[in-house]
């Protein structure tokens, strides 16, 4: 089995999805979107950007290489009447299923970053979207202190190292490899730009519940958990990631928690 799809596969990412959606939301009101538009939304997970592009008006795809996801997100556009909006299974580093010049928006918010291949990537992004359409990604940044970039960290350090040759998702989130993926795929550096920008998690109990979320149903958590308790460090890994949740916490209420982090948001005019 592919290692990239078992990883999404396992536990539900949807339930962590829950958490994002206002984040979402805001983030699609920032594009754009208009009635009628063509929108691909790439590592799409259940629709949290995908079902806003969608409300707008957009006839919007969502690709994900997760089937339990593609799932998910069918049934959610169903259950919301929303017909311009279906999700198919399919690998952001081979979009063999989608012609060129298809989209006039690709969006792809902490998606296509967790394939592997990013310069395939990166020209299968570009390969999709129209002349004079654009490309939005949101990507998490290595080393920054914030909530993903450090549960990504600290996950890592419990694990077995990764296969050679194995390029991390985080490199995204540097604006240097950035241009240097998009210019390879044909675009002129001048039409990359990148920014910060932040995304807010809302989980309706403490803290440490949503530690216990990520544990149970967010699949790089649970890898890192399984081999925690290989080196019997489980309660180390717990006790890590508790502390990271309660200092990222600002809500002032003890049953919820907000936590921000920061993101690299890069546009692509093709
Ligand atoms: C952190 S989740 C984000 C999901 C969604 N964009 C959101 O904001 O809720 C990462 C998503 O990327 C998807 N993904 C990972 N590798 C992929 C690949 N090679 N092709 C397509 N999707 C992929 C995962 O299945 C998962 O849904």
């Amino acid at each position: 089995m592919n290692p990239n799809k078992a990883l999404w596969e396992k536990g539900d990412f949807g339930r962590i999805a829950e958490t994002m959606r206002e984040s979402g939301e805001a983030l699609v009101a920032t594009l754009g979107v208009t009635e009628g538009m063509d929108v691909l939304d790439l590592g799409c997970g259940d629709g949290t950007t995908a079902i806003p592009s969608a409300k707008l008006g957009a006839d919007v795809v969502g690709v994900d290489i997760a089937s339990n996801l593609v799932a998910a997100g069918n049934a959610r556009a169903e259950s919301l009447g929303l017909a311009n909006c279906r999700f198919q299974e399919g690998d952001a580093s081979d979009l063999n299923e989608l012609e060129d010049d298809s989209f006039d928006l690709v969006v792809s918010i902490f998606g296509a970053m967790f394939a592997p291949k990013p310069f395939d990537v990166a020209r299968e992004m570009v390969r999709v979207t129209r002349p004079g359409g654009r490309i939005v990604m949101g990507n998490w940044i290595p080393n920054d202190p914030t909530l993903v970039a450090q549960i990504l960290k600290v996950s890592a350090a419990y694990s077995p190292p990764p296969p050679e040759g194995f390029v991390s998702p985080m490199t995204w989130g540097v604006e240097e490899n950035v241009v240097e993926r998009f210019t390879a795929a044909g675009v002129p550096a001048e039409d990359i730009s990148c920014e910060r920008d932040s995304y807010t998690f809302a989980f309706a109990s403490t803290p440490s519940e949503f530690v216990a979320a990520f544990r149970t149903y967010y699949g790089p958590t649970m890898n890192a958990f399984d081999a925690a308790a290989a080196d019997g460090r489980e309660a180390e890994l717990q006790s890590e990631l508790e502390a990271l949740f309660e200092a990222q916490n600002t809500s002032p209420s003890p049953d919820s928690t907000s936590i921000s982090a920061t993101f690299l948001r890069v546009t692509v005019a093709v």
